[in-house]
Order: C-alpha cells, then sequence, then structure tokens
C-alpha cells in the first residue's frame, strides 16, 4: 500500500473521494467536469453531506472509466469514530470496485479537519486498514485490489502526521495477521520468534522465557493452563526504553492463548479461539510502534503464552494453584484461564520488570459483549485520572471503550473456602461476569494505576466491515499506543 501526499495535478486514478464536512458545499478546485457531477449530484438531491452518507458516480477520467465518491464527514457534531467509520466507507467502495489508485480531495472537509489533527491522523490509517486481506493461506491470492491512495490537502503538518499513521496502522495490521493465523501455525513458540523478529527490526530488547524457564520464576498458574497442550509455553518479553531510567516504566500485559478450547470446562463452539491471543498482539504492536516512532517512554509488554488445551496432564477443575504473587486459586472453571495467565503475568511485570503501572488487554468474556456491545470494550480501572487518559485517546484512537464500575460488593463471590480466591463462581447468580474477571484481576495488581480492558467483544469481526475484513480486526494497537504518548508528556 502507497499512501502519500500528492504532488502532481494529474488525474491519473481509477477513483476521486470527496469528503464533505456537514453540509454539500464543494470549496475545492476540481477538474470541470467533476465539478459538474458533484453540483448535479447536489441539485437532484442525491447526496446530502450527512455524516456517513455515500453517493458514487462513474465518469469519464484520463485512465478511462474514474468512480466519483462523496462522502459525508459529518460537522462538529459527529465523532471522530463517526468520520473515520464514513471515510472506509468510501474507500471500501474504492476497493471493491478494484480501483488500485485513487486520489482524495481532503481539503473539502476542511472546516472539520483544520482544528481536528487527530482525526486528520485517523483518516490517513485508512487506506491500510481498509485495504488489508489475510491470504497466507491462499494458493493463488488475488492481487491487492487497493494499490496507491493520494491526499490532495494543504493542511499544516500533514506529511507529519501521514507519517505517524502509517506506523501505527502498519502495526495494526501486522497485529491482524499475528491473530489470524491460526494455532497450528502461531504456537507460543512462534509467538516468541515473531517478537523477536519485531526486536530486531526496530531496536527493542526482547526476552523469551521457554518452560524450564517460567517454572523457575515461579509461574504455577500459567503453567497450569498450558500444561494440556504439546505445544509448550513461552513467556515472552519486549522492552523499549525510550525515556531515562528515572522516568516511569509503564506495563502492557497481553492475554497471549494460542487457542481456548475451554480446556476440560469444554467450549462445544471453538472455530475461532486461535484469536484469544488478540491482547498479546495488540501489546506487541504497541510497542512497536512506540519504538518506531520513538515516543519518549519506558515500555515493557508481556505476554504468558500458552494454548489452553485437554490432555492427561491438563488441569482440572478442582485444582489449587499457587500463583508467582504468592496467592493460591481454587481453579473451578478451566475456561476462565486468561485471568489466570494474566495474573502471573502481571506479578512477573511489577516485581520483576519493576514496572509503576499496568494496562492489561484481553479477549477475556463473553459477557462483556452482552454488558456493551460489539464495538466497544469494556475497561475498569482502580485510578480515575489513569482511565480519564485511555478514555482520552480512544477518542482519538477511534476505538471506544467504556468504564465498568469495579464494584467490591460482587468480590465476595470469588472467596474460596480452601485457598486465597477462585477464578470463577459457578452459580454466581450476581451477574457481571465482566466486573467479576476484572476484580480477580486486580487482586494481583499489588495496588499499582491499573487498567483492565477486555477486548472480547472487538477482537474479532464475523463479516467484513468497512475498516476492516472478516477477522482479527487489530483493536488496541491504536488505542495503547495513543494512551502511552499521553503519558508521556
Ligand atoms: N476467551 C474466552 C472469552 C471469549 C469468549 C472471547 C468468546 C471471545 C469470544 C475466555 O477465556 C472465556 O472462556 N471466558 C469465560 C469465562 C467464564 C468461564 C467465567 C466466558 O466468558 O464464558
Ligand atoms: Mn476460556
Ligand atoms: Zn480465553
Amino acid at each position: 500500500m502507497l499512501v502519500t501526499k500528492k504532488q502532481d495535478d494529474c488525474l491519473c486514478c481509477d477513483a476521486v473521494i470527496l469528503p464533505f464536512a456537514g453540509s454539500t458545499a464543494l470549496s475545492v478546485e476540481l477538474p470541470k467536469n467533476l465539478a459538474e457531477a458533484v453540483k448535479a449530484a447536489v441539485d437532484q438531491e442525491k447526496f446530502s453531506g450527512e455524516c456517513g452518507s455515500l453517493y458514487t458516480m462513474n465518469l469519464l477520467g484520463e485512465n478511462g472509466i474514474l468512480s466519483l465518491v462523496l462522502i459525508g464527514l459529518g460537522d462538529e457534531n459527529a465523532s471522530n469514530r463517526e468520520a473515520y467509520l464514513a471515510f472506509c466507507k468510501a474507500l471500501k467502495y474504492c476497493k471493491d470496485q478494484h480501483c488500485g489508485k485513487t486520489v482524495v480531495y481532503l481539503d473539502n472537509a476542511a472546516a472539520r479537519l483544520e482544528n481536528n489533527p487527530a482525526l486528520v491522523a485517523k483518516l490517513c490509517e485508512c487506506p491500510w486498514l481498509v485495504s488489508y486481506d489475510f491470504t497466507a493461506y491462499k494458493s493463488n491470492p488475488a492481487a491487492p485490489a487497493m494499490e496507491q491512495v493520494e491526499f490532495v490537502t494543504q493542511l499544516p503538518d500533514f506529511q507529519a502526521q501521514l507519517d505517524e499513521a502509517a506506523v501505527v496502522a502498519q502495526c495494526t495490521l501486522h497485529s491482524r495477521d499475528l491473530v489470524n493465523h491460526p494455532s497450528r501455525f502461531m504456537t507460543p513458540a512462534q509467538l516468541g520468534v515473531e517478537a523477536q523478529k519485531l526486536a530486531q527490526e526496530y531496536g527493542l530488547d526482547c526476552k523469551v522465557f521457554d518452560k524450564p524457564q517460567i517454572e523457575a520464576l515461579g509461574m504455577d498458574t500459567f503453567l497450569a493452563v498450558g500444561r494440556g497442550a504439546v505445544d509448550e509455553p513461552r513467556l515472552v518479553v519486549l522492552r523499549y526504553m525510550g525515556a531515562s531510567a528515572d522516568q516511569e516504566t509503564i506495563g502492557l500485559v497481553g492475554k497471549g492463548i494460542m487457542f481456548d478450547s475451554g480446556g476440560y470446562s469444554l467450549k462445544s463452539k471453538m472455530a475461532t479461539m486461535h484469536d484469544d491471543m488478540g491482547g498479546a498482539a495488540a501489546v506487541i504492536g504497541a510497542i512497536t510502534a512506540l519504538a518506531r516512532r520513538k515516543v519518549p517512554v519506558n515500555v515493557v509488554a508481556v505476554v504468558a503464552a500458552c494454548k489452553n488445551m485437554i490432555s492427561g496432564d491438563a488441569y482440572v477443575p478442582g485444582d489449587i494453584l499457587r500463583s508467582m504473587s504468592g496467592k493460591t486459586i481454587e481453579m473451578l472453571n478451566a475456561d476462565a484461564e486468561g485471568r489466570l495467565t494474566l495474573a502471573d503475568a502481571i506479578t512477573y511485570a511489577i516485581r520483576e520488570e519493576k514496572v509503576d503501572r499496568v494496562i492489561d488487554i484481553a479477549t477475556l468474556t463473553g459477557a462483556a459483549k452482552g454488558a456493551v456491545g460489539g464495538r466497544t470494550a469494556p475497561i475498569l480501572s482502580n485510578d480515575d485520572a489513569f482511565c480519564g487518559v485511555m478514555e482520552q485517546a480512544s477518542k482519538v484512537s477511534c476505538e471506544k471503550v467504556w468504564r465498568l464500575n469495579a464494584d467490591k460488593e460482587l468480590r465476595p463471590v470469588l472467596n474460596s473456602a480452601v485457598a486465597d480466591i477462585k477464578n470463577s463462581s459457578p452459580g454466581n447468580n450476581y451477574g457481571g461476569g465482566t466486573i467479576v474477571a476484572g476484580l480477580f484481576i486486580q487482586e494481583f495488581v499489588e495496588g499499582k494505576p491499573w487498567i483492565h480492558v477486555d477486548m472480547a467483544p472487538v477482537n474479532w469481526l464475523g463479516e467484513d466491515s468497512s475498516y476492516c475484513c472478516k477477522g482479527a480486526t487489530g483493536y488496541g494497537v491504536s488505542l495503547l499506543y495513543q494512551t502511552v504518548k499521553l503519558l508521556a508528556k
């Protein structure tokens, strides 16, 4: 994918996208036949200019048939996310029409963009996000439908915004790849290899611990989850120290269940459960983006990678595990495995990597979608200011989050008669599965400022959407990147 600021004034392209800022006013200079076509469409009320409204025409251009695409980005009353999704819709139309080269007259929406650099940057990501297809296992993959996008614009600092967006978008696509590969290829060991490749290419520190080394760290809970699998676990640690040593270190902990069968609490549907490492992919993508952009901040990404499988050796409900923190856990549901691996990964981040604050991100509960719907990730936190930073970042990344109450009144459902805590509470009639999972994780953060992101609702698309094809979304790369970037200031 080639995305540039347009330098010439030839219109040798397959599509022209004309974005509108909440009206039908044409505010850029266009070739005469295009300007006339736009005027006719507006006069005949084919195009309303509303946010998300799309109108397309075929005209004769320098390259033959030219698609002219009118798209409403809305005025300042529309959110950045709404504008972003609208722009993706226009690009998706071009992709579906096999428009190899598209020119975007960005300044037609200048009224919307001049004072909104975050939206400009997000729109710059769109060509990558929309053009992506996962073709690694296709014998004869179709050529990419969309190859080049040029932005016609005079907006200040546009090139700098495009450069940053390119990195964030590329890391998001890499994260989609990590998730889309099935688990017979993307094993814990392979995830370690992928992390090492990134570390080498972009100058991060990387450590990959194998099973004996994980045993030596005392991560019994993590090991218990991975014990049923033939593919052995790995603890993957990436470190990027972009600030001085006296600055704080931010810990990003991602759930890395390379396949979640449910273990002996076996799932009945599991065809997409290789996606249960979306959190891992998000933290790896985010730290890579932070390092590539040289954001002045210290970050450590930690992933406890394993498969939750059944075998004669697998953990079984009723087992009592001793976590790395020392707390004992009565394991009553083998399918509530993510919180177990996260507990040890968080203890490792705090005690061994000395992180000062923690964000964990995980495809943790099916209940999350029931709580907030399939387009938002619920978050929980013990720190209002920290949480506020992520809410602000979410407006920039256009990935929605919604804070749930970490309601202490629900905590007793995790009390265990035989251990310090239990991992789930069969027959709990308080509900709030997403909150209960968060409360479990909170037990391991040792009072550090902490945010928990349950990305289960937004990690995977069952069908194509404008901004992403069926499969992994890459959710969280931009959200974490923007959150950490705000903390750096
Ligand atoms: N990885 C799943 C959560 C999940 C389910 C994500 C479906 C995406 C789609 C997680 O490990 C899990 O199985 N959670 C259980 C927890 C329960 C046993 C307390 C759940 O949500 O059912
Ligand atoms: Mn599970
Ligand atoms: Zn899981």
